[in-house]
């Protein structure tokens, strides 16, 4: 049996049929040409006959796309597959995919109308000639014709075997088996595979596909069952956007058949390494962002934050990785650093930053960082140069030290603060309520009370360092005591608690000066004495 599986992708149309996810004609030919350098077999563009916007979008992609068979689907009407032969004429590499329901709920719905027969015999008796008709129409625009049993995993087996025979005798080259409904287990679904052929006489020269839902977050598995049992063509879209909780997802399929080649034993000819790009194009085209723990193509894919794990992943990449990042088009090094990550992750990043940390000082760098990982999610690279740069501030001579703050923020209501401030030279704490322009302003004066040291605010500066809304703020004050001006600095991912401590390092500074001008009157004072 033939080992390439042939990639069928549907992102254009059953993905597209997804709630919300719909595509403009330029999104669709930008993605087309994307799908064919990803080494798509099959491109379904759309399904014409629906709107003229998907007529269009069909031709669009005939005449601008190359290096994929472009498909449009019908249903098996003759003016609908009229559409699809017409949006398709011209192309080079072209197919048409006719489909029917044939299960009884289905059919119980859809042609519930007497003139497709009065019993659900008679009934499927005009399906099959639908089928039939549609395939043999479909056949005068293209030698590459494509049938599925909609809804066939609830379809009694009997009469998929037997509409599957009429379609291939029509001309079929490729038979779809559908999960419609994303219904079966693994093992029901390859038994249909199993049950089908089995029936057939001769069906060497027919394709058959895969098409799975996934309702029940089976549509991976499902597809590979197919594989296993005979299938050679697998349809799925990529992100596994579509119908309800979507497709199989075409980087999990792809991916399943390369990492377990030894297990499943075939292979695509998908170029993996366009995977994520194609994913992300995917994403904002379609506007479903992507989970970051999604499988092969998430964020979070090859990303590792657990000390163990990073130190695991350091010395041997295969103790926590079963593909490459690259492979897939992921960055190599996702090494990311958080409160769950230990030495090795630090200082490995640190030292490919170029930072040289002297072994002496390493714990202390740790300890820092692992005092900032408890207030940020991530620790981004900006983090870490400031981490390493900023001096330990218990090192200055420290006056006051900020015990408590709260800042208070209402609609309606004035901005207001409380500070409680230790004065460490007479061990005594001082608190302060008070109210002001805004958050800072209020606490700013709240810290002016506990402290009592006259001076002024001469200036206030904040930015944003690092990525992200949790990134940190770097604010840097400046006061003046009248004759000189004493500044301050702080970092954390709260602003406010920034804003303090900035403004407790400049009065620290202040005071450090007019302990040390003390000092300095006091050693004068007493030379003068002597010398008195
Ligand atoms: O899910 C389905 O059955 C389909 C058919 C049109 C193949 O999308
Ligand atoms: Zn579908």
């Amino acid at each position: 049996m033939n080992d390439q599986v042939t990639i069928f992708d549907t992102t254009l149309r059953d993905g597209e049929q997804a709630p919300g996810a719909s595509m403009t004609i330029p999104e669709k030919v930008r993605l087309a040409g994307q799908l064919a350098d990803l080494g798509v077999d099959v491109i379904e563009a759309g399904f014409p006959i629906s709107s003229p916007a998907q007529r269009k979008a069909v031709r669009r992609i005939i005449d601008e796309t190359s290096g994929s068979t472009v498909c449009a689907l019908s249903r098996t009407r003759e003016d609908d597959v009229r559409a699809a032969g017409e949006a398709l004429e011209g192309g080079d590499d072209t197919r048409i995919h006719t489909f029917v329901a044939t299960s009884d709920v289905h059919i119980g719905a859809k042609f519930d109308d007497d003139r497709f027969g009065a019993t659900l015999a008679e009934k499927r008796e005009a399906i099959v000639q639908m089928a039939r008709d549609a395939v043999q129409q479909a056949r005068t625009y293209t030698d590459d014709v494509e049938f599925s049993a909609e809804d066939a995993g609830r379809t009694d087996r009997g009469f998929l075997r037997e509409i599957v025979r009429a379609a291939i005798e029509a001309g079929a080259t490729t038979v779809n088996i559908p999960d419609t409904t994303g219904y079966c287990t693994p093992d029901e679904y390859a038994a249909l595979f199993e049950t089908v052929r089995e029936s057939l006489d001769n069906p060497g020269g027919v394709t058959f596909s895969t098409h799975c839902h996934d309702d029940l977050g089976l549509a991976t598995a499902n597809s590979l069952a197919g594989v296993r049992a005979g299938a050679r063509q697998i349809e799925c879209t990529i992100n596994g956007i579509g119908e309800r909780a979507g497709n199989a997802a075409l980087e999990e399929v792809v991916m399943a058949l390369d990492v377990r080649a030894d297990a499943l034993g075939v292979s695509t000819g998908i170029n993996t390494e366009l995977l994520t790009e194609t994913s992300q194009m995917v994403s904002v085209c379609s506007g479903f962002p992507v989970q970051p723990n999604k499988a092969i193509v998430g964020k979070n894919a090859f990303s590792h934050e657990a000390g163990i794990h990073q130190h695991g992943v350091l010395k041997e990449r295969e103790t926590y990785e079963i593909m490459r990042a690259e492979d897939v088009g992921q960055d190599v090094e996702q090494i990311r650093l958080g409160r769950h990550s230990g030495r090795h992750g630090l200082f490995d990043r640190l030292d490919k930053l170029g930072i040289d940390v002297p072994e002496g000082q390493k714990e202390a760098v740790y300890q820092k960082f692992t005092e900032l990982a408890d207030q940020k999610k991530e620790i981004f690279e900006a983090d870490l140069h400031r981490l390493v740069k900023t001096p330990d501030v218990h090192t200055v001579t420290t006056h006051y030290e900020l015990d408590r703050m709260k800042a208070s923020v209402e609609t309606e209501q004035e901005p207001a603060a409380f500070a409680r401030v230790r004065h460490r030279r007479d061990g005594l704490t001082r608190s302060a309520h008070a109210t002001g322009d805004g958050p800072v302003d209020a606490l700013y004066r709240a810290i002016d009370h506990a402290v009592d040291e006259a001076h002024s605010l001469i200036d206030f500066t904040i930015h944003a360092e690092s990525e992200g809304a949790d990134a940190l703020g770097e604010v840097s004050v400046v006061i003046s005591n009248g004759a000189n001006h004493f500044s301050g600095e702080a970092v954390s991912p709260d602003v406010l608690r920034a804003s303090a401590e900035a403004y407790i390092d400049a009065l620290n500074h202040m005071a450090a000066f007019h302990a040390d001008e003390e000092s300095r009157q006091f050693v004068s004072d007493g030379i003068m004495e002597a010398f008195g």
